[in-house]
């Protein structure tokens, strides 16, 4: 322990002088001290996560918002012709999970384009919660105003603004609890931003007012085919014109990406705290520790392929398998659960748990290949696959949901199925990026090449930009607004 803890403090020091990068000396300290508001990496963790839908409750009371003037420079965006527009964003919760977090992503983007912002949480918690507060801060000192979520001013908002965007479907919910008989004359301007796959988000009391909404937009085309179906066939509502916005990676985390110092001293100060050394292969999940994310079956398929390279007698550098995103407070059994499982197998050596992090970008310059093993429908979208390939990461993933759009099998990575029937073919798939190290870093190489093509702030900005002028249009066209 003693030796660890000098190793760290060693790190702390070795940025050399000519690295004296802000936000590297930033990431550095946010690994030390884990803090939790560490802005500089979006969050990682997918927004499929259920956010919690049946405490649904709209916050009774909020600090009266206030707004900082600020100076933010304008480059040109394909946003720019919502300058002066008034926008309302309404979030289901504030919290560091994804979905909250993308639409704070939106409301800079649409700040740094001179748009007026408010915004509205409409879960929070009772007394004074610390997360809140800071991400209610960051958005205050951008001069976005934060509104109380039911009220007069809320309703008046709501009114004023020239276009409304609900973030989930669960946020559905306001509609009626806050704006009552009014909301008829609202659902034009309002685009429905949805992030879910899940068969508990498709209750009427959640999404009856769709069919109405100026659009849909949904972060991946298997996400939005899947609304489409059961929309219609469980509800019989039919979905208003619905959007696909692929996300993207922000300017910060391609920035890291893209340094070789940083992504060096970085992979160097993770691996000398894991203990494994420059040559050894790390595999690694990075997402919420939940069944639904496939840690069990990673570890299952991470044993059966140190099982083959004995059995074929490969001779590849040592496997290590990471885990980031264990939360023993939330997932206890679960999490238990793989704790014995490597044990029992005794690969406690091999097997790293990682508490759950914001700061997702040192792990991504520390390991070689990113595992993506969600489970049933698969992921939404999966940001950090998008992330991982930023870092010329090949990703090994399931053939469900976002992934299928982003990863290429057998270009960027390689797909296997969902469910136990995946196990070998993902534990064979490790074992040939383990013994291919040409194929890998190609396969690598060529991710990064689809994320500046395809997944980059800009395109998403772009393809946002695109569906907000559309739903202007046909707002102003509507009789009611
Ligand atoms: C939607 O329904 C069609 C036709 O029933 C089917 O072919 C398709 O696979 C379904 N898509 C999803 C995502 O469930
Ligand atoms: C990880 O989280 C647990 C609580 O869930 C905590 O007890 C532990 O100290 C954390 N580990 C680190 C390295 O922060
Ligand atoms: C992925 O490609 C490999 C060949 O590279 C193929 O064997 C496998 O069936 C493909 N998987 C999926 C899910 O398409």
């Amino acid at each position: 322990m003693a030796k660890l803890q000098q190793q760290h403090s060693n790190a702390a020091g070795w940025a050399p002088p000519s690295v004296q990068k802000r936000w590297l000396l930033t990431l550095l300290i946010m690994l030390s001290v884990s803090t939790l508001i560490a802005f500089f990496i979006k969050s990682a963790f997918d927004s499929c996560d259920p956010p919690h839908p049946h405490n649904f409750d709209v916050a009774a009371s909020n600090k009266p918002a206030k707004v900082f003037s600020n100076s933010i420079k304008t480059a040109p965006s394909p946003l720019s012709f919502m300058k002066s527009k008034l926008v309302l964003l309404v979030s289901h919760e504030l919290s560091l999970s994804g979905g909250p977090l993308l639409l704070m992503e939106l409301a800079f983007l649409l700040r740094s384009v001179g748009t007026e912002v408010f915004w509205i949480t409409i879960q929070k918690p009772s007394e004074t919660d610390e997360v809140v507060y800071s991400l209610e801060q960051k958005m205050l000192v951008r001069g976005v105003q934060v509104l109380s979520a039911k009220g007069q001013e809320a309703i008046d908002t709501a009114f004023k603004a020239d276009l409304v965007v609900l973030n989930t479907a669960v946020a559905g919910k306001w509609l009626d609890a806050v704006l009552k008989e009014n909301v008829p004359h609202v659902l034009p301007k309002v685009l429905w931003w949805i992030h879910e796959m899940r068969g508990h988000y498709f209750k009427l009391d959640y999404v009856k007012h769709l069919p109405l909404v100026g659009g849909a937009m949904i972060d991946s085309h298997v996400t939005a085919e899947y609304w489409k179906n059961r929309t219609q066939e469980r509800l019989r509502i039919k979905m208003p014109e619905t959007y696909v916005v692929h996300l993207g990676n922000s300017k910060e985390l391609m920035e890291v990406a893209e340094d070789s110092v940083a992504k060096r001293v970085l992979r160097e100060h993770i691996r000398e705290s894991l203990g494994v050394r420059d040559e050894d292969i790390l595999f690694a999940i990075i997402n919420s520790v939940s069944r639904g994310k496939g840690q069990d079956l990673f570890l299952r398929s991470f044993y059966e392929s140190l099982q083959i390279i004995q059995l074929k007698k490969l001779k590849v550098p040592s496997m290590h398998a990471v885990i980031v995103g264990s939360d023993m407070s939330a997932q206890t059994k679960f999490e238990t659960e793989l704790r014995n499982y490597v044990m029992q197998k005794k690969i406690q050596d091999r097997v790293h748990f990682i508490n759950k992090t914001l700061t997702v970008a040192p792990y991504l310059a520390a390991i070689d290949v990113l595992v993506q093993n969600s489970q049933a429908r698969g992921e939404c979208f999966g940001r950090i696959t998008i992330e991982a390939m930023a870092f010329q990461l090949p990703v090994l993933g399931t053939a469900a949901g976002g992934t299928t759009e982003i990863v290429v099998n057998g270009t960027t990575g390689l797909l296997h199925s969902v469910g136990k029937e995946g196990v070998t073919p993902l534990a064979k798939n490790i074992v040939k990026l383990a013994t291919h190290v040409e194929r890998r870093l190609t396969m690598g190489k060529r991710g990064y090449e689809r994320v500046r093509e395809m997944f980059l702030e800009h395109h998403m900005a772009n393809g946002i930009a695109s569906v907000l002028k559309e739903v202007l249009r046909k707002s102003k066209s509507h009789p009611h607004s």
